[in-house]
């Protein structure tokens, strides 16, 4: 009876173990890329083509499931998404790296940090960036790969020339201690809310204003509800592409090899497609009359650095004075002080 017991349950346990194996075997990895912004920008972009890049070197053995425009989840509910491991990757900015505690990431934040792309290419693509990535590991995060936006500029429904005309202006930022730092030094209100949100608020005037790159202002029809854009270029927007480390580690290692190759590719497109799509979308928002574009002369420039010097005084102590030294030391390669 009891061996009777024994077989009944051998043959249960092969019933019920079997044939998930057999589909298992079967069916694709599934990668669930979640991120914030419209499918139409240098982000949504680079995504897009990480997946198909992606699928034809495994040969179908993994499939990228894209989830744009916050559908999946909103910024800081995503950070929490992907430790979980309810989604497998990520890109979000590098000013919302802030709640993994790692403060380091809080440098990208910091106002005219990087004199041109050169300059930051040089960051993000070399030994600085690697280590960068690198202090994401204990928090069960792998870093792949830094991917590019742009240079934030303000905008609002009244005309921006100079800092002082930011004084008393409720401002939208992204949640990050430096940009919080950056509005009040210009006598701003900062406020965070999550990307989705900005232009709800923006709509119904709970904020006066907000900091972005034309791809980002265009494609979220921000552009509908500011009056006046300021080419301030004042700091920078780009991305961390990021993996749950435990699933990342899970992978049989010739699927890993195969993203990993997916991923630089890709990110090659990322940074080569930013400036262009940027560009686009300036050009879009010209094109609307919706947002009266106001250039800066080099003499307003001028005065914008020198008003948001004081923020990297503020906060180089939290972030370290090395790091600075290190992204100033690149500069200098490059001809810049
Ligand atoms: C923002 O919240 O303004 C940006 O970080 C959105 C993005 O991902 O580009």
């Amino acid at each position: 009876m009891k061996i009777k017991n024994a077989l009944l349950c051998f043959i249960a346990t092969c019933a019920v173990t079997t044939v998930p194996l057999q589909v298992r075997a079967q069916s694709p990895i599934v990668i669930k890329f979640s991120h914030v912004v419209a499918s139409d920008t240098p982000k949504g972009e680079a995504a897009q083509r990480f997946k198909e890049l992606a699928e034809k070197a495994t040969q179908g053995r993994v499939k990228i499931e894209l989830y744009p425009n916050s559908s999946l989840y909103k910024d800081k509910e995503e950070l929490e998404a992907l430790q979980l491991g309810a989604v497998q990757m990520l890109a979000p900015s590098l000013a919302k790296f802030g709640p993994l505690g790692i403060k380091e990431f809080e440098v990208f934040d910091v106002p005219y940090i990087f004199p041109s792309k050169e300059v930051l290419y040089s960051v993000t693509q070399g030994p600085i960036g690697r280590d960068l990535l690198k202090k994401l590991e204990p928090k069960g995060i792998i870093g792949l790969a830094f991917w590019d936006n742009g240079f934030k500029d303000m905008s609002a429904n009244k005309p921006i020339h100079l800092p002082s005309d930011m004084k008393g202006l409720k401002v939208r930022i992204q949640s990050s201690k430096v940009l919080d730092t950056q509005m009040r030094t210009l006598g701003a209100i900062p406020q965070v809310l999550a990307f989705s949100e900005a232009y709800p608020a923006l709509h119904s005037g709970f904020v006066d204003g907000t900091e972005n790159p034309p791809s980002n202002l265009y494609t979220q029809k921000m552009h509908e509800v500011q009056k006046h854009l300021t080419l301030t270029g004042h700091g920078y927007l780009g991305y961390a592409v990021i993996v749950n480390k435990k699933f990342w580690d899970g992978l049989p290692g010739d699927v890993r090899g195969q993203l990993t190759q997916a991923m630089a590719e890709a990110t090659i497109y990322a940074n080569t497609i930013a400036q262009q799509e940027n560009d686009k979308a300036l050009a879009a928002i010209k094109k609307s009359g919706k947002t009266k574009i106001y250039v800066l002369n080099e003499q307003e420039k001028n005065i914008w650095r020198k008003a948001l010097l004081p923020v990297q005084k503020e906060v180089e102590p939290r972030i370290g004075k090395d790091l600075f030294a290190s992204i100033n030391k690149e500069a200098a390669k490059f001809g810049n002080q």
